[in-house]
């Protein structure tokens, strides 16, 4: 068995921590402007203008049923999808705003066919839901709000009852917890602190605007084993680190546990659907940023953005098809795998993952070694190796190397030594697995 120990986590956390790898859906009004999902506040759009998207947001190609099935085959085993972005604009039928999808020419509960969708190919159902809300009255304007720079700004706050406002959230989450059956991912987002300079007295907010620990109890109430992350400024089940790649297993920050953690990442350089950013990560970088995860014992949560007209373009279909071709063979290094044990060390450019019950160790090759490949500490521990994705033999020695050449320096008593063919598998990272004894 691992012998990683993380903090416990509130909600049922056990699928989570085995199916490693899921869905990021980012879908919304800022679709259309289809340049990131900040769009409003960056351009700080007015609301007259910002309005033309609720008018004219008809995704008359919304078929979540070819996403769940693109999902499916990348092996995503659950998803996250946008019910309410910063925009405030709702993707679900609520009785406490109009501004939301039904009453757009979209006309339908879009989390409702999401939920069906999703759960019919048996992937886990999660929801986004946003605490900052652009669109709500009782919303104070703050640091990143759009209209911050306006000359009335403070005036505009006047007036403005952020406790409203956490009521509202909280029978939203009422409805999207009551009304879509087991949910099993709540996905709150974010915290901030105030701005600086002549800036800081728009301010930031935390857990107290929120009134995050009833949000939280609220949820809870509803669904007792949902997995919440952390961004209300409570400490939950997810720690959630972002757009980077952590290099070790999550920590609490005060504390130095293990925790159960999350990297949420994009597929290229903005969660929302943005037409014309270019900086898509190629094949190789959205294998390695998997492995890499799970190797530190980590979930890894991939988004895409669909199209305003409801369907993902050629580039998000193009990397999920990249998944599918890898974890169609190499899934086996993924689902139920952790962090390797401390006593086997991870060779020159591969990265191991090992099984949660400690029989199987997965080496995975980025950089192809020629001829032989030596790891250390498995020596006399392992009973038979093969390549993942053809299980085709794989043959080593302990202790010492067989090479042509008499001249040679590698022998290491504790290390095994695995022969690999010259030509590298027809795969992006080929994986040895390894059976122990
Ligand atoms: C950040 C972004 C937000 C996105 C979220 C996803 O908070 O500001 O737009 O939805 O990350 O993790």
């Amino acid at each position: 068995m691992s012998s990683y120990v993380t903090k416990p986590t509130p909600g049922d956390t056990a699928w989570f921590t085995h199916d490693r790898f899921g869905m990021f859906i980012h879908f919304g009004l800022y679709s259309m402007p289809a340049r990131h999902e900040w769009v409003k506040t960056r351009e700080r759009t007015p609301e007259e203008k910002y309005d033309l998207y609720f008018k004219h947001f008809d995704p008359d190609l919304y078929d979540p049923k070819d996403w769940a099935r693109r999902a499916k085959a990348a092996g995503m085993r659950y998803a996250v999808f946008t019910t309410k972005h910063h925009e405030g604009f709702c993707l679900f039928d609520s009785q406490y705003t109009d501004y939301k999808c039904t009453n757009t020419p979209a006309g339908r509960d879009l989390t409702r066919e999401y939920v069906d969708a999703f759960r019919a190919e048996g992937i886990h159902v999660g929801f986004y839901y946003s605490l900052i809300d652009w669109h709500h009255p009782d919303f104070t304007i703050d640091v990143n709000h759009p209209r911050r720079d306006d000359p009335d700004a403070r005036q505009q706050n006047e007036g403005r009852d952020m406790h409203r406002y956490a009521k509202y959230m909280r029978d939203q989450i009422t409805e999207l917890l009551t009304n879509y059956g087991k949910i099993d991912i709540l996905w709150l987002d974010f915290s901030y602190s105030h701005g600086e300079g002549d800036k800081a007295w728009l301010g930031g907010k935390g857990k107290d605007d929120w009134e995050s620990e009833k949000l939280i109890r609220t949820a809870r109430s509803l669904q007792p084993h949902i997995i919440i992350d952390n961004r209300a400024e409570l400490e939950q089940d997810l720690w959630t680190p972002e757009q980077f790649q952590p290099t070790d297993w999550f920590r609490h920050p005060k504390t130095g546990e293990l925790v159960t953690w999350e990297a949420c990442q994009t597929f290229s350089g903005s969660w929302g659907y943005y037409r014309d950013e270019f900086t898509w990560k190629s094949p190789e970088m959205l294998i390695r940023m998997l492995i890499n995860t799970v190797s530190n014992g980590g979930n890894l949560i991939m988004n895409v953005g669909p199209t305003a007209r409801g369907y993902l373009d050629h580039r998000a279909e193009e990397a999920l098809a990249v998944y599918a071709d890898w974890m169609k063979y190499n899934s086996r290094s993924i689902y139920g795998c952790t962090k390797a044990e401390p006593e086997f060390k991870t060779p020159t450019d591969c990265r191991l993952t090992q099984s949660e019950d400690g029989k199987r160790l997965y080496i995975h090759l980025y950089a192809y070694p020629f001829d032989n490949m030596k790891v250390q500490g498995l020596a006399g521990k392992v009973e038979y190796a093969q390549f993942l994705h053809d299980g085709s033999e794989v043959k080593f020695t302990d202790g010492t190397v067989e090479l042509l050449s008499d001249d040679k320096q590698e022998d290491d008593e504790t290390a095994t030594f695995f022969y690999l063919p010259h030509v590298k598998p027809n795969s992006l990272v080929p994986v040895i697995e390894v059976f122990l004894k």
